[in-house]
């Protein structure tokens, strides 16, 4: 059995996928923004990770923009049978790198189009609709008339399953009345679990739920319970990081974002990587909000 393997499977859409995947958004230039600063290092990257059996990669039209998903083309097409790419829309990039909400009906239809053509795709496996109420943290608010724009285009076949982004339990639920939702992805990590209630009503509908910023983001976590954990089980804090995110429901899907072969490499080597009951112990009590044991 591969490293990547021991990760285990979860069910995306109508596909399964190792539930170790790669995140795309790190290989845009500084701030998500413009060119990656090596263009052939993104595509080894995107390779390398396929090649180790990632099956699941995260991307936007809106990393770049435009960037992110033109490398995935270029390093991955033609695509491989079992690779699901997800991608997301309800967002846009100000000419100083700003994160605007792109809500209209027509930007949402721009967008499918936009990520169809610079993937070089007929049909979008998974699109995320990524609420902006907030731009960075859920925010409570109707996602009716969006979610129906994105429902339309699935009818017309431009769009296999849809996701959530940044949204509310309340949103999860209006969501679902109206359509079939394929995975909800949210800031989940170590230290920051205000999901874990949604995690778990998830995992017993069998809804994919993927952390983003599994590793802390532009900040990576830092904390020395972990690097203790990390030291006593000859790993390092990222690799614990993730460990703990494959421990802690049997629906997360991992896609921890890195533009390093190194790194990348090192976390997908946290699929095989044994927690004991003890560093569990430790490790749940890291939260930012765990109530004292
Ligand atoms: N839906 C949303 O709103 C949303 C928001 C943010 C992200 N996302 C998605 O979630 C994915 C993951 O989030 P993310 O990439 O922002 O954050 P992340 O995976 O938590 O962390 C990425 C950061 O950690 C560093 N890193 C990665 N592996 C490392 C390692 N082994 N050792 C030390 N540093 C390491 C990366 O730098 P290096 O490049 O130097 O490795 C980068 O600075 C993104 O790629 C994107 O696809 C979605």
């Amino acid at each position: 059995m591969t490293s990547i393997d021991q990760s285990g499977t979860f069910k995306l859409g109508g596909r399964t996928v190792r539930r170790l995947g790669y995140g795309a958004m790190q290989l845009a230039g500084p701030h998500v923004f413009g060119p990656p600063k090596d263009h052939d290092a993104a595509l080894a990257v995107l390779r390398a990770a396929v090649d180790a059996g990632v099956n699941h990669i995260d991307t936007s039209d809106f990393y770049g923009p435009h960037v992110t998903n033109r490398l995935i083309r270029e390093a991955l097409a033609p695509y491989p049978d079992d690779l699901v790419i997800v991608t997301k829309v309800g967002a846009r990039r100000g000419e100083d790198a700003s994160w605007l909400p792109a809500y209209a009906p027509e930007e949402l239809t721009r967008a499918v189009h936009d990520n169809l053509r610079n993937l070089g795709l007929d049909v979008l496996d998974v699109v995320n609709l990524r609420i902006m109420i907030d731009p960075y943290r859920p925010a409570e608010g109707s996602i009716e008339a969006l979610l129906t724009v994105l429902a339309e285009l699935q009818r017309q076949g431009l769009v296999r399953n849809i996701g959530l982004s940044n949204v509310t339990a309340a949103q999860v639920a209006e969501a679902r009345r109206i359509c079939d939702i394929a995975c909800v992805q949210n800031h989940y990590n170590l230290a920051h679990r205000d999901d874990d209630a949604m995690i778990d009503d998830l995992a017993r509908d069998g809804i994919a739920y993927v952390p983003f910023f599994p590793l802390g983001g532009f900040t990576p976590l830092q904390s020395s319970a972990l690097s203790d954990v990390a030291k006593r089980l000859g790993a390092t804090p990222m690799q614990v990081a993730l460990a703990w995110l494959l421990h802690r429901a049997a629906n997360i899907l991992l896609i921890p974002g890195t533009s390093s072969l190194v790194h990348l490499r090192e976390n997908l080597a946290a699929a095989s990587i044994d927690l004991s009951d003890d560093a569990l112990a430790e490790l749940n009590n890291m939260a930012e909000s765990a109530p004292s044991a």
